[in-house]
């Protein structure tokens, strides 16, 4: 039996924070053996945040860095850049002349932008399409993202229907998949944690910025346990571990802290050593990169022609 494929991705815009992997990459990693699996780094989409090349390509490669430490085997994983995939920009050129401008103003990124008065690109505007595009090329039966993702999980099947209408069977829906435990990890803050908001911590973050972090929690509640620390724990210790914790200090917030810290180091010491020593080899990643599109283009390339040949051009 071929198994089912999952592919998803993030966009490089800054250091990977505990929210990306608990909501994310921590699923890629334990589907991996299950499914066939196809995961990018939207550099492309990046493009709309950073506007700077050497910038840019830090970012890019300390993503693929990033994806091998927490444990994405490229023997088992596509891991590959969308930018490597000119299937990718050529299919979301022939998405824009199905998708109608209302249509993508209904977008929550576009939204929050508009009610900020922000100027919006043409390509932020798009953003959807071009996702839209990444996910359908590969034919994936689910699509692995945390909650904010979910919107443009359902655009790229509103898409897929509204070609697959017009043209004929293309395109598979694909269908997101959330873990809701960790839909949305709280930050410092108690928001969402995002590296917009800057109220998060890093995944490979070093000791005393695991300290410096978690001793500034916000602990907004009156009561014994402190809600955002209890939330940011839970990710780390079982709930029946953590109900004895917080029973014992009930209501001492310092100590509570302390105790998260403990475990935020002890979880992210292995993973911030396997990760310096992936970064040290180059040559390795330069591969994993290379053979990664490759294996990526000869999937996207074969939809791209039927693309093609369904809409009348080849
Ligand atoms: P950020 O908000 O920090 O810019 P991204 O938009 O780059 O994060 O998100 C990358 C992936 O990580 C997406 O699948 C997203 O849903 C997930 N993710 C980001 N922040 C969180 C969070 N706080 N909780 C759960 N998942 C998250
Ligand atoms: N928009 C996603 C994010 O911000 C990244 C992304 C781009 C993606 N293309 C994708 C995720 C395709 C899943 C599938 O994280």
């Amino acid at each position: 039996m071929t198994k089912k494929r999952l592919l998803s991705g993030i966009k490089p815009t800054g250091r990977t924070h505990i929210g990306n992997y608990f909501g994310a990459m921590k699923q890629w990693v334990d589907m991996t053996g299950e499914y066939d699996s196809y995961i990018m780094v939207a550099d492309y989409h990046t493009l709309n945040f950073i506007q700077d090349a050497a910038k840019m390509r830090d970012l890019v490669w300390n993503m693929v860095v990033d994806y091998l430490a927490v444990g994405l085997d490229p023997k088992k994983v596509v891991i590959f850049k969308q930018s490597d995939i000119s299937a990718h920009t050529e299919l979301t050129w022939v998405f824009d002349t199905l998708v109608t401008v209302p249509f993508l103003m209904r977008a929550h990124a576009f939204k929050d932008a508009e009610a900020k008065n922000k100027e919006i690109s043409v390509g932020a505007f798009n953003y959807p399409v071009l996702m839209a595009a990444d996910i359908l090329l590969y034919s994936p039966d689910i699509v692995p993202v945390g909650q904010d993702q979910k919107q443009h999980v359902e655009y790229a099947r509103d898409i897929a229907e509204k070609f697959n209408h017009i043209f004929g069977e293309t395109f598979k829906l694909p269908k997101e998949m959330i873990m809701e435990s960790v839909a949305v990890v709280p930050g410092i803050d108690g928001r969402k944690m995002s590296k917009s908001y800057n109220n998060y911590i890093p995944l490979f973050a070093e000791d005393d910025e695991i300290e410096k972090l978690c001793m500034s929690i916000v602990t907004d509640s009156s009561g014994d346990v402190p809600t955002n620390v209890y939330a940011i724990h839970k990710l780390f210790r079982s709930e029946a571990d953590l109900k004895q914790i917080y029973e014992e200090h009930k209501g001492k917030y310092k100590i509570l802290k302390e105790k998260l810290i403990e475990d935020v180091k002890a979880f992210v010491k292995p993973l911030r050593d396997k990760r310096r020593l992936i970064a040290e080899d180059t040559d390795y990643i330069n591969q994993v990169i290379k053979e990664g599109g490759e294996r990526a283009r000869e999937i996207a390339n074969k939809k791209l022609a039927e693309v093609k040949e369904k809409i009348g051009v080849l």
